[in-house]
């Protein structure tokens, strides 16, 4: 099991006792019931240490052979918020006019979006996660070959779920956005070809009196199986 090549270290672990543990868990729990997408954000400024310390929190995360097949790029100049808005609402356009599917557009329907994304442009912060498939490597012979990362998107996935919960921990508001195709945010933020956008994320402080749909969450009973 240890092989001497590739040393170990103690795991750090504190087991708590089951009283503890439940109070844990359910204070997590009704926190993370906390969370809502917020589409109306302040312009209030974000202080940088906050968003990186949230990055590292995201960072930790378990992933494929540990590969970290992530990047998280940090926008907060006007001008290049205001090219990510326009980009975005002219994908939005089409897929609100075209490409979504009646069904699909039913089920947005309760969230009241449309192709308009002025949050992109008023939240003060914007995330913008890639995945990476591969990542350039040069050999012995010198040439360059692509090094593969494995379960991309359910790494991407995880870490993206610890991003949002530690934003929402630090008392900041997100946005789950997914303009549809990503494409152009590759080129907009002058990224490198083996960085592909997976989801862009508005980080900052709801607007005064926003509001957000009322929507619910499956109970236990609908997402939990006994066997
Ligand atoms: C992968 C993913 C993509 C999403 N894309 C969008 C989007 O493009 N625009 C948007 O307004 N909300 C988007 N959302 C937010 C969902 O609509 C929202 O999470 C859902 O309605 C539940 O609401 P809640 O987050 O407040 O619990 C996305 C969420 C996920 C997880």
């Amino acid at each position: 099991m240890n092989d001497p090549d590739y040393p170990t270290v103690p795991l750090l672990f504190e087991r708590v006792d089951i009283e503890e543990s439940r109070q844990r868990v359910r204070a997590f729990r009704d926190e993370l019931r906390r969370r809502r997408t917020v589409r109306d954000f302040s312009s209030d400024p974000v202080p940088d240490d906050v968003i990186d310390t949230a990055i590292e929190a995201a960072g930790t995360a378990p992933s494929g052979a540990n590969r970290q097949p992530w990047r998280f790029v940090v926008v907060r100049d006007a001008e290049t918020k205001r090219r990510i808005r326009e980009a975005a609402e002219s994908e939005e356009r089409e897929f609100y006019a075209r490409r979504a599917t009646a069904e699909w557009l039913a089920d947005l329907a309760p969230l009241g979006t449309d192709w308009r994304k002025p949050f992109l442009e008023e939240a003060p912060v914007l995330i913008v996660v890639f995945r990476l498939d591969y990542e350039p490597e040069s050999g012995s012979d010198g040439r360059e070959h692509h090094h593969k990362n494995y379960y991309v998107p359910e790494s991407v996935g995880i870490a993206v779920g610890l991003l949002l919960a530690a934003l929402h921990r630090a008392g900041l508001a997100t946005l789950t956005h997914t303009p549809s195709p990503m494409g152009f945010l590759g080129e907009v933020l002058g990224r490198p070809r083996h960085e592909r956008a997976y989801v862009l994320l508005p980080v900052g402080y709801p607007a005064t009196g926003a509001r957000v749909p009322d929507i619910r969450k499956k109970t236990l009973d609908e997402i939990r199986v006994v066997v």
